[in-house]
């Protein structure tokens, strides 16, 4: 983004990029909607994208791309070895100036990272406690369902509070961490976590302040502090807006300070990174490394490619430099905040104050009506079932993060209530224009004003690890069908 005034003297802001590929989408029917719906299994994952106008499912993977990365993608001037290519070296080159880290592991995508990091960090189970600002799904499948271990999670309080604005609720609450590290006792505890713009707390920022306590705290005990960078550049990007300890600082010198706390970092570098990969960085345990390492030529493949192919390699390097920007991540904050701050006017209750990633519309106030766990008659998942029907109104594809995205708990087999229901609508990075969040905007506050048409969901088939992705459920009493006859009565067929 470029920051300017207008002529009118009012702060002002340009985008810093151009697009020159571009793809044709196609808004299927309202009845077609249904349809799909129906033979998704009324969840979004299961839906085809050729059905899908507007994807914001995910910023995983579906990023724009650069040129830079383009010409990597052709492969010119990339020597192909299973062994010691040149796109790896290179690449360590640049990782030296973000990352003052001694250890990079390359892999496939950031869980095949979780893995082998928890399995060094965990001892396969004998340090079965990590302690977090907030679990990701993949990181509580790993360390639960894997390693047999627990993830304990210490948000500050008002971090599930949709409506405070505070400014930094990715913040872990180091009073309880510290209380929390001498009840398990350390020895007991592989890792303090940190997530960089926390994704199921809907993107928030944590402080660089807090991030100096907890590193205090870490060494305090002999824990580790690691850290998930998925999405190190909003969390960035948002420290730049509000952080005073940052104030002045180029992104590559925040990372370098923040890195320079961090034991040991991984990514999914689908994300803020622009490319399918994942990796890790350890900072100078050489034992971790080595131990990641042996176990990396194990699960993802030789040292110089881990899983990925070889143009992705050469294409992280663009990757990284984009992350670190002192400019491009701004583009998809500033869409989250005009969304944001245009629903909110309009009473859609949504996660304030807007953060990175996406849109997160709060689903248990939107759909007060709708039981949180499924209930006999009533059916249950609120962001679940709004997800669907903000497809069936709109042909815009959102993701749940709530009551479906937690598994059970793998002991009792009961749900575990979670604070937040929310639907996520991601911003893919350079992706979608105005006049896209525009036609959202309408269709999510047609939706609200007819609200009561929403009913919940029902499971017909429970996968029993990280459902969400592929489960199928029912619109409990036909639902959907009430509400396509609402919406073609008053909007059209369309
Ligand atoms: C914070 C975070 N960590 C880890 C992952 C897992 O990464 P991947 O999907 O590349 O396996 C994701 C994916 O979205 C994520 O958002």
């Amino acid at each position: 983004m470029v920051y300017l005034k207008n002529s009118g003297g009012d702060p002002f802001y340009v985008a810093d990029f151009r697009v020159r590929v571009f793809q044709k989408l196609k808004l299927p029917t309202l009845k077609e909607r249904y349809m799909v719906l129906k033979e998704s299994g009324w969840n979004t994952f299961r839906i085809p994208v050729e059905k899908v106008y507007i994807d914001l499912l995910t910023d995983s993977g579906v990023n724009a791309i650069s040129l830079e990365q383009l010409s990597d993608m052709l492969g010119l001037g990339l020597e192909d070895a299973y062994a010691g290519n040149r796109a790896f070296y290179k690449l360590i080159n640049v990782f030296k100036e973000f990352f003052p880290h001694e250890y990079i592991v390359l892999a496939h995508q950031g869980r095949a990272a979780e893995n082998l990091v928890f399995k060094a960090l965990m001892k396969n189970g004998k340090k079965p406690y990590v302690l977090t600002n907030v679990h990701f799904t993949t990181t509580r499948a790993i360390v639960e369902r894997v390693y047999g271990g627990r993830i304990i999670e210490l948000p500050v309080p008002e971090a599930f509070n949709p409506d405070n604005l505070y400014e930094f609720k990715g913040n872990i609450d180091v009073a309880k961490l510290e209380d929390e590290i001498r009840r398990l006792r350390p020895d007991n505890i592989a890792a303090v976590r940190i997530e960089y713009a926390s994704n199921l707390l809907g993107g928030q920022p944590f402080s660089m302040k807090n991030y100096y306590e907890t590193k205090e705290i870490c060494d305090k005990y002999g824990l580790p502090l690691i850290a998930d960078i998925s999405m190190a550049d909003w969390q960035i990007a948002l420290m730049k807006k509000r952080d005073p300890m940052v104030s002045g600082k180029s992104a590559a010198e925040i990372i370098n300070e923040l890195m320079e706390l961090t034991d040991l970092s991984y990514a999914s570098a689908r994300k803020g990174f622009y490319v399918r990969g994942g990796f890790i960085t350890v900072k100078d345990n050489k034992e971790l490394y080595e131990e990641i390492r042996s176990w990396q030529v194990v699960f993802e493949g030789h040292t110089s490619y881990g899983g990925m192919s070889l143009k992705e390699v050469a294409m992280l390097i663009d990757g990284l430099k984009m992350a670190f920007d002192d400019d491009l991540p701004f583009y998809e904050l500033e869409q989250i905040k005009y969304t944001v701050e245009k629903l909110d006017e309009r009473g859609v209750p949504v996660i304030k104050p807007p953060g990175g990633l996406g849109v997160h519309v709060d689903a248990r106030r939107f759909l007060p009506h709708v039981p949180l766990i499924p209930n006999g008659e009533k059916g249950g998942y609120p962001a679940g079932a709004l997800a669907c029907a903000l497809y069936l109104v709109s042909g815009i594809r959102g993701m749940e993060r709530g009551q479906l995205s937690m598994d059970r708990d793998p002991e009792t087999w009961k749900e575990i209530p979670v604070e937040l229901d929310l639907v996520r609508l991601a911003m893919p990075r350079k992706t979608y224009l105005q006049s896209h969040l525009d036609y959202l905007l309408d269709r999510l506050t047609w939706l609200f004003e007819n609200k009561d048409l929403v009913k919940g969901l029902k499971w017909i088939y429970e996968p029993p690890v990280l459902r969400f992705f592929e489960g199928i459920l029912l619109d409990q009493d036909n639902w959907g069908s009430r509400l396509m006859e609402a919406y073609e009565k008053q909007l059209g067929e369309i």
